[in-house]
């Protein structure tokens, strides 16, 4: 199993969504797909069908899951769609300060939930909150390819020097074979704005960990959340739905390109 951490502390850049457009295009292509949402918003949950008014009274999420000792992650989940279930996640109050009490390597709790889920998944997608805590900090620690949406914004580089030092912290000490690539999302090629930003993210990356697909802004993606759907269900044909496909396939070359590549890829946060 191949885990993709989606990772920004910034908000609304487009982390769930791109996490579930991934989740799905992968789901749909064949592959064996476990989704994490690890968000107390739940977006990513409601996206794909979560009654999150049910999963306050049951309490069944992720977050309890990494803090429930003997639970093993199976008793989690829900089944979503072919090929895809989830870890949800819903506004848990208690179960955040729990986590934030963990004593013992509280950053490793979900890496040792999914030892055996190993071979049951060909991938794991996870969405992160805007905040660098220990939900974020565990999804790093188990993650072989960490994308970073950046949006095309005047503020959107803004942090991102912090944001990569703690991920590389975090490869160094727990998973060395990290990959961290940026992705830009809400693009417009016409704008100069969106323009100058991406130049900014090409230089700070390098060409070789910038995905050469851009996600367009795309009025679809709204509206296929109101349905809880991912617009590539909603709308396959369009132009946005190409970019996730086009995405996907760019993942699995990175994926597949192993530890040179990791290698180089560590000169991109010192
Ligand atoms: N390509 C896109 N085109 C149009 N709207 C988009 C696109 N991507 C995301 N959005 C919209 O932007 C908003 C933020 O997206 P999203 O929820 O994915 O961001 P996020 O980084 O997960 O936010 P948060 O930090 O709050 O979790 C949402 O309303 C979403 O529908
Ligand atoms: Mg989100």
């Amino acid at each position: 199993m191949k885990v993709i951490a989606i990772s920004n502390h910034k908000g609304g850049c487009g982390k769930s969504v791109t996490a579930l457009n991934i989740a799905v295009t992968l789901a749909q292509t064949g592959s064996r797909v476990l989704v994490v949402d690890l968000d107390f918003q739940g977006n990513l949950s409601a996206a794909l069908g979560v009654d999150l008014g049910e999963l306050e009274t049951t309490k069944k999420t992720s977050h309890r899951l990494l803090i429930d000792e003997r639970a093993d992650y199976s008793t989690y989940l829900i089944e979503c769609r072919p090929r895809l279930d989830i870890l949800p996640a819903c506004l848990d109050a208690e179960a955040e300060t729990l986590l934030d009490g963990q004593v013992i390597s509280k950053e490793l709790l979900l890496k040792q939930k999914l030892v055996v889920a190993q071979k049951q998944y060909d991938y794991c997608v996870i969405d992160t909150p805007p905040a660098l805590r220990v939900p974020t900090l565990n999804a790093l620690a188990v993650s072989d390819l960490t994308i970073v949406p950046i949006e095309s914004s005047v503020f959107a580089l803004l942090g991102l020097n912090q944001l990569l030092r703690i991920i590389a912290k975090i490869r160094k000490i727990y998973s060395p074979n990290m990959i961290i690539m940026a992705l830009s999302t809400m693009f417009a090629s016409r704008q100069h704005l969106d323009k100058d930003v991406r130049t900014q993210v090409l230089n700070k990356f390098t060409e070789d960990f910038v995905f050469q697909t851009t996600i367009p802004r795309a009025v679809a993606v709204g509206e296929a959340t109101i349905t809880r759907q991912a617009v590539v269900e909603t709308e396959p044909e369009s132009a946005v739905s190409f970019s996730f496909h086009k995405l996907v396939s760019e993942i699995k070359g990175v994926l597949g390109d192993g530890e040179e590549r990791s290698q180089a890829n560590a000169r991109v946060t010192i």
